[in-house]
């Protein structure tokens, strides 16, 4: 199913998160299973209970992280992509684990860009890798939360000199080679405030050295700080 496309469903997603990409992501998975983010998630979502719910998750990729929850239980499961290009793997991925009708895939639709987006509402909604491929946070994060009858959870990459310069640099590389895809290494704070914003309260924030990986619910709940104390 493809839908419209906002600014940011041009064609630069698919230049990079290309066959490739998606091909590997695939061979990865098959070969080693979730990565170890990946089951920090599944972790947390299975603490607040998978059977029966509903997860739409935002950029997804292959998938390989719909088809852990819904072998847990999981009800069913909508992937929205702004690449083209993972659809072949995803549907090896979905005939290989026997969830075939328990998975919706939608290209082309930018939740934080579409005025109706048409994009029903679910209990998890995730973003696994994904905020820092997006210019607009709030945009994306508030639609997200919008989507999220229960809870949001979403990954970003440490804020710090590295990840900053690194992301500096491969912008700087892809505006010398033409390709109009960025980087962004957004405020962890700001992100938080925008979940906040839309009603959902943090529950817990790991921090690890690749990705940091927030939870928020709906109803409200005690913070637990990150380990470190600062954001
Ligand atoms: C680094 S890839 C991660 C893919 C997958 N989540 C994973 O961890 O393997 C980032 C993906 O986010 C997608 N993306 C970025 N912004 C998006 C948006 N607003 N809606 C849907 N997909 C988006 C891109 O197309 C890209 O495939």
């Amino acid at each position: 199913m493809s839908g419209c496309c906002g600014p940011e469903g041009d064609g630069r997603y698919s230049e990079i998160f290309d066959e490739r990409f998606a091909s590997s992501l695939a061979r990865r998975y098959l070969r080693r299973g979730p990565t170890a983010p990946e089951r920090r998630i599944v972790d947390a979502l299975s603490g607040l209970g998978l059977p029966g719910r509903s997860v739409l998750e935002i950029g997804g990729g292959v998938g390989e992280l719909q088809l852990e929850l819904l072998s847990r239980g999981a009800a069913e499961t909508v992937n929205l992509e702004l690449s083209d290009a993972y659809e072949e793997q995803a549907d090896e991925l979905m005939r290989a684990s026997g969830v075939d009708g328990r998975v919706t895939r939608i290209v082309g639709v930018d939740l934080a860009a579409a005025s109706d987006p048409g994009v029903a509402r679910a209990d998890y909604v995730l973003l696994h890798r994904v905020i820092c491929c997006y210019p607009d946070f709030a945009g994306l994060l508030g639609a997200a939360a919008d989507h999220a009858r229960t809870a949001v959870v979403f990954s970003h990459p440490a804020r710090n000199l590295f990840t900053r310069a690194a992301v500096t640099m491969s912008n700087a590389w892809m505006a010398l080679t033409g390709r109009r895809y960025r980087g962004y290494v957004h405020s962890p704070a700001g992100m938080l405030a925008v979940l906040s914003a839309h009603g959902l309260s943090l529950t817990t924030y790991e921090r690890s050295k690749r990705w940091h990986i927030a939870v928020a619910v709906r109803e409200p709940a005690a913070v637990r700080a990150p380990a470190g104390g600062h954001l």
